[in-house]
């Protein structure tokens, strides 16, 4: 089998192979070699400070779906979690009930963030085997979770920091999401002129980890998971004159998943990584990258719900060397510069991007958007210019 074949999650969100080729650059990929099959992200899970609002901000702004609930009125007693979609990316956003439910500590020590990068597998257990024997710190042994719409095999891996990997495997089930939640849809409608989705799909999510930590967690995703490292390497050659940072990209077989692992370098002031690292209490998942088919349309919808985006140095475009490293895009640069998207090209193609600012109250986790057109790359030659107008953000919170 070959899990560059749509999922069924993917087909349900009218995906279509081709466009999961160039919006995430899928690729075809033998599970059966394959030690640690994983078929894509399965979900990421938000804790939040208040899950019922910001379920309510992501399908406001964001444009999502609210599909699935759990909470005291479905009997769970110390957390309620909302389960909202986007094309096959499925965020669930828990926050505490119960003063004394664990989610209230998480959440006073890190404020919102990401604990969980869930994978969807194969064989759970086969999984948790391989990881154990390569050293992984397993959570949660694997265990099934049933009901009405069958069973679902699930276990947990450590990550960095107290970010968690939950391995699901679903192929037995056919609920909204799992045991537990019940179907729930928001009575929100979509405006007029919006787009259809804002984004399609997840493509990466960056950790943060500490100074020197990199490699280490390069070779757990390559130990644990067999992940490959991907082409784009990062070293201070690029780094602003404050904001140093070494950065690696590790990728599961079919490319869904792909992880850019971040650390701090000596540089003159304190970097955006360690400004996180300083507010998040640990390492943590610094962003995710939503794919889109037209990211003009997605940011234009954002913007008109009043989402927030790191600004663009006009001083970005003029660049002739930029101009030509660029080369032709699909849409005129005007049409980028009025929206502060960003370009970076490389001998695949290319890619437009943007960065939104932090998402909740620290100066921690942020969304970017992505359009691919040929290029698997992350945007390496816009970190300066993205470094700069981070650094002018971090200089206005004083934590320059
Ligand atoms: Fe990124």
């Amino acid at each position: 089998m070959t899990t560059a074949r749509l999922t069924p999650h993917e087909r349900a969100a009218h995906l279509r192979a081709t466009q999961l080729r160039r919006l995430v650059g899928l690729v075809e990929h033998d599970d059966a070699a394959d030690p640690f099959p994983v078929v894509g992200m399965d979900a990421v899970e938000f804790v939040c400070g208040n899950a019922t609002q910001t379920a309510h901000y992501f399908a406001s702004a964001w444009g999502m779906t609210l599909v699935a609930y759990s909470g005291p009125e479905t009997g769970l007693r110390d957390h309620k979690s909302f389960v909202l979609e986007s094309g096959s990316a499925r965020f669930v956003l828990s926050g505490a009930v119960d003063p004394a439910s664990p989610l209230a500590d998480h959440h006073r020590r890190h404020g919102d963030g990401v604990v969980d990068l869930a994978l969807e597998v194969l064989d759970v257990d086969r999984c948790i085997e391989h990881a154990r024997r390569h050293g992984a710190v397993v959570l949660d042994e694997p265990h099934d979770l049933s009901d009405d719409h069958g069973t679902v095999r699930i276990a947990a891996l450590a990550a960095y920091g107290s970010t968690r990997h939950t391995l699901v495997d679903r192929s037995r089930y056919r609920g909204v999401y799992l045991p537990g939640y019940e179907p729930r849809s928001s009575v929100r409608t979509r405006r007029p002129g919006s787009p259809e989705r804002v984004f399609a799909a997840l493509d990466h999510a960056v950790g943060n980890v500490e100074m020197g930590r990199m490699n280490h967690w390069v070779r757990f995703y390559n130990e644990v998971m067999g992940f490959t490292n991907m082409a784009e390497f990062v070293g201070d050659d690029i780094a602003t004159e404050y904001s140093a940072l070494m950065s690696k990209v590790v990728a599961n077989g079919n490319h869904r998943v792909k992880f850019p692992l971040n650390e701090p370098a000596v540089g003159r002031k304190r970097s955006q990584i360690d400004e996180y690292l300083d507010f998040y209490g640990e390492p943590g998942c610094q962003h995710l990258a939503l794919a889109t088919d037209d990211i003009l349309a997605s940011v234009d919808a954002l913007r008109a719900e009043g989402v927030e985006f790191l600004a663009t140095p006009d001083a970005y475009y003029d660049d002739p060397l930029l101009r030509a490293r660029i080369g032709r895009v699909r849409v005129p640069v005007a049409e980028l510069r009025s929206r502060g998207i960003l370009v970076d090209r490389d001998e695949d193609g290319y890619l437009l991007q943007i960065f939104t600012k932090p998402l909740g109250d620290r100066p921690t986790v942020f969304f970017e958007l992505i359009e691919r057109h040929g290029s698997l790359g992350f945007g390496k030659g816009n970190f300066k210019a993205l470094f700069e107008s981070i650094e002018r953000e971090q200089a206005t919170r004083g934590n320059l």
